[in-house]
């Protein structure tokens, strides 16, 4: 495990703190919304703030793995939006030590894979951003189209950074810090960036049309003046101390402006900070018009911003679950049997340890130079696993009888779902006094599945610098 401390000149930290000029270069009048959206730290559309949801994203790094996954789903477990859907989470996956059958799971229970490259590299050159999306497409089936977020490792990106980024048609990039001085909600980048402009690449011109920004909120500690925490927030006091940090600075969202709040954790990292990070989160969806989403649902909203009280009906916040009635190989507990993919799994041994997939294992570890090795088993041979076709979703595709279980309209779902009772349900209610009616509201997939945890040994101890953002891989 690593850490930076990026440390700030005195000049650039005043700089930092008093901010936001760079979002006057967006014209209003030439932005034109959905296309474009401004830096600004105002809901979009002139919306009251009073009448907005209250976004909040939990976000985990690296790799998806059997060590990390329990981490995710105790912080997650119990936890429930407005709707009675399980809350949802935005994973930056680095490919190198994950096991892609993991990936595949997390996804299928509704969750969001986004980009973090293939071996965690800052400044990544772009088959570093490239074979991490192709291999994770082809091995964990995730279709590209819902695989469209980024996160550079260390939070070191540079403008070509961006570049890559656009030319891939990303949707977003997460990875610049916001102060309370440039707590904007999501912006486009059509004029540029407005954060993390002390590094000089808010001059460089990424000027990346209908590419988003979701800025990383940071957590302001108790010290004067405060110091900001991108990442892994728990690692800087004790916590009483944080607890009550994150507190303040939601209400600083809360009863402000609304911009999106978010906790980004390394799940190695969060160790016996879990219950407290927990407490938190009960405490926060407790308050009205609070919800827990992936930033590809905050997205849906900003390109369509409706109140609150409308949320709910939105279908982007559904938890529809397929209802394929047979154990495939999908990513899901299709027969309810309390295991997901059981016995279908291929598992593939290599240097950097073994991990499985539905997709068949490939000749080679997938690399930079070929994210997409050649399998064992080639088309036409015994054992072959089809990779999902265009015209099937992943949830439907038997990849071992080639067979797309949705190839009429009578595919059916089940949506958990309830609605809203106008009372604050954020709370950990547990299944039967959220819904009434809908006996199944344990959350589908690898949420259930991993609810007994082994810990990852976390222990370490950070020292914030006297000035700096603290982050870590
Ligand atoms: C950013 O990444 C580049 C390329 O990997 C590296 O040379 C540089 O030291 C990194 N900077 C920080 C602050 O991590
Ligand atoms: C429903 O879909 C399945 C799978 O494609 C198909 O075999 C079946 O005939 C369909 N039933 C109806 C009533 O359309
Ligand atoms: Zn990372």
């Amino acid at each position: 495990m690593r850490f930076i401390t990026i440390s700030l000149a005195a000049a650039a930290v005043s700089a930092l703190l008093l901010g936001g000029v760079e979002a006057e270069s967006c014209d209003a009048a030439q932005c034109v919304f959905p296309a474009c959206v401004c830096p600004s730290a105002d809901p979009p559309k002139g919306m009251d703030p009073k009448t907005v949801p209250q976004f909040f994203t939990l976000t985990f790094d690296d790799a998806i793995q059997a060590q990390t996954v329990p981490v995710a789903a105790k912080l997650m477990e119990n936890h429930r939006n407005p709707n009675g859907c399980p809350i949802k989470a935005t994973w930056f996956t680095q490919t190198l030590y994950s096991d892609y059958s993991l990936i595949q799971q997390w996804h299928a229970a509704g969750n969001e894979v986004a980009g973090h490259t293939m071996n965690h590299i800052g400044i990544p050159p772009a088959e570093e951003i490239t074979g991490n999306r192709m291999s994770i497409n082809a091995f964990a089936g995730v279709p590209f189209a819902k695989l469209n977020g980024f996160r550079a490792p260390f939070l070191n990106y540079s403008k070509a950074t961006f570049d890559i980024l656009a030319q891939e048609k990303f949707l977003y990039d997460s990875s610049v810090s916001a102060l309370p001085t440039t707590a904007f909600w999501p912006y486009t980048l059509d004029y540029g960036l407005a954060n993390d402009c002390w590094n000089g690449i808010c001059e460089q011109g990424v000027k990346l049309p209908g590419m988003w920004e979701i800025p990383m909120h940071a957590i302001m500690d108790g010290s004067t003046p405060p110091k900001p925490y991108s990442m892994d927030p728990q690692l800087a006091g004790t916590s009483a101390q944080v607890a009550q940090w994150l507190k303040d600075n939601f209400n600083t969202h809360y009863t402000g402006k609304r911009s999106p709040f978010g906790i980004y954790l390394h799940p190695i990292q969060v160790g016996e900070s879990v219950s407290m990070f927990k407490e938190f989160f009960n405490w926060a969806g407790a308050q009205k018009d609070v919800w827990f989403v992936t930033n590809q649902q905050m997205l849906e909203w900003m390109k369509n911003p409706v109140p609150a009280s409308q949320l709910a009906d939105q279908p982007y916040m559904k938890c529809n679950q397929p209802a394929v009635g047979k154990e495939i190989c999908n990513g899901l507990d299709d027969t309810k049997a309390g295991s997901i993919d059981k016995g279908i799994l291929e598992v593939c041994n290599f240097a950097s340890g073994p991990w499985s997939t539905c997709y068949g294992c490939p000749k080679a570890e997938p690399s930079v130079t070929t994210p997409v090795p050649e399998r064992v088993v080639a088309a036409g041979q015994t054992g072959y696993r089809t990779p999902v076709p265009a015209n099937c979703a992943m949830e439907w595709w038997d990849p071992v009888a080639a067979q797309c279980l949705c190839a009429s309209s009578n595919c059916t779902f089940t949506d958990i779902s309830v609605k809203p009772t106008g009372t604050p349900s954020g709370s950990s209610p547990s299944p039967s006094s959220t819904g009434g009616a809908k006996p199944d509201t344990k959350p589908s997939g690898a949420a259930a599945q991993f609810s007994t945890a082994t810990w990852a040994n976390a222990g370490l101890i950070v020292v914030a610098a006297a000035v700096g953002l603290v982050q870590m891989l």
